[in-house]
């Protein structure tokens, strides 16, 4: 039987990989953050030196990453850069090699070996429309430009990373464009998504409406 998968796609610091971890946690299920693959290959090609858009050379990158998710923290080339990986520098590097079509074709299949018993709860930007299509739950979640800015300031201050909320919100809405507009995998939610607004909402609220979701679609699959 195919491994159940939840996708919760939607723009940056809409709170769908805090939202996501919490449901995988709870249902005991496996929980990809595909933003963290992104930025990984972003991060490797910074340390060496390659330059962003060389389309081939990334998507290299990509297909060797040596990566791993043990702990509680991320490697990278058997180095721990969890704390790198979440500055704004590393996100705004992973939203321009995520543009490129070669790149997201040499990720594919690393994202959906995370798809294994008993289920996945996957979250991204494409995991409704491209890596898990069959998906049972597709969930877009979103936020207003402002209250996302307001959540990744509070973020990273409370992880001690430098921060200032007018350049925040400046990035937010520049990448939320590069992401909606790229040709390949555009930011936007699938036609069979439901779709979740969480300026107003929060965290507990919303990991509910999810698991409320889910009980509802399982009880449907079984019947079925
Ligand atoms: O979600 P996060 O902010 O960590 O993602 C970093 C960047 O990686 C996003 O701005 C987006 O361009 C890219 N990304 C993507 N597809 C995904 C996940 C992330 O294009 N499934």
């Amino acid at each position: 039987m195919a491994v159940p998968v939840i996708a919760i796609d939607g723009p940056t610091a809409s709170g769908k990989g805090t939202v996501a971890g919490i449901v995988a946690e709870k249902l005991g299920w496996h929980y990809l953050d595909s933003g963290a693959i992104y930025r990984l290959v972003a991060l490797s090609a910074l340390k060496r030196g390659v330059v962003l858009t060389d389309e081939p050379a990334v998507a290299a990158l990509g297909s060797q990453l040596d990566a791993a998710f043990r702990g509680g923290k991320v490697w990278l080339d058997g180095e721990d850069v969890s704390t790198e990986l979440r500055r704004e520098e590393t996100g705004n590097a992973a939203s321009k090699v995520a543009a490129l079509p070669a790149v997201r074709a040499a990720l594919l299949a690393r994202q959906q070996a995370f798809g294994e018993a008993p289920g996945l709860v996957a979250d991204g930007r494409d995991m409704g429309s491209v890596v898990f299509p069959e998906a049972f739950l597709k969930i877009f979640l979103t936020a207003s430009a402002e209250s996302r800015a307001q959540r990744r300031y509070k973020q990273l201050i409370e992880k001690g990373l430098p921060a200032n909320i007018d350049n925040l919100r400046h990035d937010i809405q520049e990448r939320d464009a590069r992401d909606a507009s790229r040709a390949v995998a555009p930011l936007k939610p699938c036609a069979d998504a439901v779709v979740l607004d969480t300026t107003l909402l929060s965290i507990d609220s919303a990991v509910q409406f999810v698991l409320d979701l889910v009980a509802k679609r399982r009880v449907g699959t079984l019947k079925n």
